[in-house]
């Protein structure tokens, strides 16, 4: 994701919503992303957060009014319009989601929001009855018609006390959904990525279960990029920790065959198919109905073989598919994945160890290779899984672009 943020030109407009003051996170977060912050507050926005926040946390002088001094010309709106690669509104109110449906230009940001080429997100914030109500509803609708992008609102308890729909989204979402808008060419722009993720729980009890040390890390960061690359991204999520991308179609599983016959049932519809998840091999044959007790003696459990996912997805796949796998290995890496590439009859797999403190289960980094049906052994350094999701999907759009 960061790649996309990277020297971005941002204008990240501010209004007068009580969540104002959320806004000083976004800009941290763009600000740690790469990207080169302009905040403009509107005059109801400087009397809910101060400007000077936004000053400090992105270097730039913060625009709050409709002509800066003259002595700013690098804040003149016609100037900033065409230098910007985004224009955020985080809060939006329906005040000014309402004057940017009409093209008013009574201020700074409306009127420069007016003179931009540069794509439009608007993250909404307000009373749960003012979002919907009609006219909001029309004016939303209005920009999404223009092609600007919306994120949230979230539903929960706001601040004027209602419940519902109103409250601002994570700045987290915010994010993810500016990424694909920055992306000089979204590769996977409308392909639909269908992907398993973390790790399956084998029930022994209602109590006990056979895991494994899956985070769900790898799979975040392969349903980021591919999010920030355009893509439609449904996630089958086995256990995880790591949190999955707002973007993204979450499918929650528990056991291998729960995911087996979730995957089956998408697989036919999807562009892309990987199978990052940590599968167990094995269930219970007959998990207890109740806990199991102690009984001083040992314990025996029979264990039977659970469906192979990605074998199942395989078994159905349609032509011009792309079809990718994890290869966990922990001794002859290669030569194991690429048995597992043939026997799956897979176009990609990723080769990666998984028994050194660097790479695996649970590791920011990764120890990886990429092998393809033709033998080529793409050999990388240790990466980030954020890297080695990038180099993934790079293979992937490669793959398409020749189907
Ligand atoms: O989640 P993290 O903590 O970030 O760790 C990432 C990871 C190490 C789990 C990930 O990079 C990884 O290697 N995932 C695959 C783990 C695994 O099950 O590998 P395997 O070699 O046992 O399986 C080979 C392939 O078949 C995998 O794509 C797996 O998803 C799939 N499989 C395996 C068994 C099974 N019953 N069904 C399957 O679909």
């Amino acid at each position: 994701m960061k790649k996309n943020f990277s020297n971005k030109e941002i204008v990240l407009g501010v209004t007068g919503s009580i969540a104002a003051y959320k806004a000083c996170e976004l800009a941290s977060r763009l600000v740690e992303l790469g990207a080169k912050v302009t905040p403009a507050l509107t005059k109801s926005a400087t009397e809910l957060v101060g400007a000077a926040s936004f000053e400090g946390i992105t270097g730039r002088r913060a625009v709050t009014a409709m002509f800066e001094p003259l002595q700013n010309p690098e804040v003149e709106h016609i100037a900033v319009a065409q230098r910007a690669d985004l224009f955020l509104i985080a809060p939006a109110t329906a005040n000014f989601i309402a004057k940017a449906a009409h093209g008013l230009a009574d201020d700074w940001l409306s009127t420069t929001l007016l003179a931009t080429k540069a794509p439009v997100l608007f993250a909404p914030a307000m009373n749960t009855n003012m979002y919907e109500h009609p006219a909001t509803r029309e004016n939303i609708l209005t920009l999404k018609i223009r092609g600007c992008t919306f994120v949230g609102p979230d539903a929960g308890r706001l601040a004027c006390g209602t419940v519902g729909p109103g409250r601002l989204i994570d700045p987290m979402a915010i994010l993810e959904a500016s990424a694909p808008l920055l992306r000089n060419q979204p590769d996977l722009k409308g392909k639909r990525i269908v992907m398993t993720s973390g790790g399956t729980q084998e029930p022994v009890d209602p109590v006990r279960y056979i895991g494994n040390r899956s985070s769900g890390k790898m799979g975040r960061a392969i349903a980021m990029e591919a999010l920030a690359r355009g893509a439609n991204v449904t996630v089958i999520a086995g256990h995880s920790e790591a949190p999955l991308p707002y973007g993204a179609l979450v499918i929650p599983v528990s056991t291998a065959s729960e995911m087996a016959e979730t995957a089956v049932g998408l697989a036919q519809e999807c562009d892309v198919f990987i199978a990052a998840a940590a599968v167990a091999d094995y269930r219970v044959d007959a998990p207890a109905d109740t806990k199991r007790k102690k009984t001083g003696k040992s314990l025996t459990l029979t264990l039977v073989e659970n469906p192979d996912v990605l074998g199942l997805v395989g078994a159905v796949r349609q032509g011009g598919q792309v079809l990718a796998g994890f290869a966990a290995e922990t001794d002859d890496l290669i030569k194991n994945a690429k048995a597992k590439l043939e026997k799956k009859k897979l176009d990609l797999i990723v080769a990666n160890e998984v028994h050194s403190p660097e790479s695996g289960f649970g590791t920011d980094t990764t120890n990886a290779a990429i092998l393809d049906r033709s033998g080529h052994v793409d050999k990388l350094p240790l990466l980030s899984k954020d890297e080695l999701a990038e180099r993934l999907l790079d293979r992937v759009v490669g793959l398409l672009n020749r189907s």
